[in-house]
């Protein structure tokens, strides 16, 4: 059963504010983009002005600007290609810990983030596990080529759409100056394949699907009332 607004938040909140207490001191970290995030962010704040020193990378302006905001030092990927945890969200995850990301638009550079750290944590309300990917898998394209990737994409067996903006006419701009393909799979047969056969397209920066970083990845689980913890053990063979 779908919770209330409330008690996706709560849930939400657990388990940004669990992530936020992985974070030790001295560390570098990736800081994803999203509602869920976004605690971690807030939780890290009290932290900071209790004495911890921590810096962030951050995967969007919008986390660049909440991040500011709430006084957590920003760095960057240049300045710290070796990122020690990253925190993030997700739109689906799977039994083996395969994920969907990219609603926010922000999934190049939170693939980006994820691979330069040791440990990637994601921060995600219990709705968010699934029997198996499906639906809308979101992809990054150069506005030059779009439509000849998309032609591609059509042939990998979805039905693409550039992403509309809301508060702007014509298409989402991504914050690396690209357009967003929302591609719609009725069936999602092999994650990672579909991952490779995706990035391959010339014109494709990058997709939402999220396989290969299953080994470093531990996933936060929040509920209202509990988080649970699951790591690489707990993958469904
Ligand atoms: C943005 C993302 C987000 O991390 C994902 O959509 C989860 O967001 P939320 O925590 O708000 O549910 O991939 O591109």
């Amino acid at each position: 059963m779908a919770g209330t607004a409330d008690t996706i938040a709560a849930a939400k909140r657990a388990a940004g504010y669990r992530a936020a207490d992985m974070v030790e001191d001295g560390m570098v970290i990736g800081l994803g983009t999203g509602s869920t995030v976004f605690y971690a962010i807030e939780a890290l704040s009290e932290k900071i002005r209790e004495g911890l020193s921590v810096s962030g990378v951050p995967t969007s302006y919008q986390t660049a600007i909440r991040a500011r905001e709430y006084g957590v030092p920003l760095t960057t990927l240049d300045d710290s290609p070796i990122l020690d945890l990253a925190i993030d969200g997700a739109d689906q995850i799977d039994p083996q810990h395969r994920m969907i990301k990219g609603r926010g638009a922000a999934l190049t550079r939170e693939k980006c983030v994820a691979s330069a750290a040791f440990q990637f944590i994601v921060v995600a309300d219990e709705a968010k596990m699934v029997p198996k990917l499906g639906g809308v898998v979101p992809v990054e394209t150069l506005p030059f080529a779009t439509t000849t990737a998309m032609a591609q994409l059509r042939g990998l067996g979805c039905r693409p759409f550039i992403r509309e903006a809301v508060k702007k006419d014509g298409p989402v701009i991504t914050d690396n100056g690209n357009f967003i393909v929302d591609c719609h799979f009725d069936e999602i047969a092999n994650p990672g394949e579909l991952e490779t056969a995706i990035a391959v397209i010339p014109g494709v920066v990058e997709s939402g699907l999220f396989t290969r970083l299953v080994g470093n990845t531990t996933i936060i689980v929040g509920s209202e009332k509990k988080c649970s913890v699951l790591t690489s053990a707990d993958v469904v063979p």
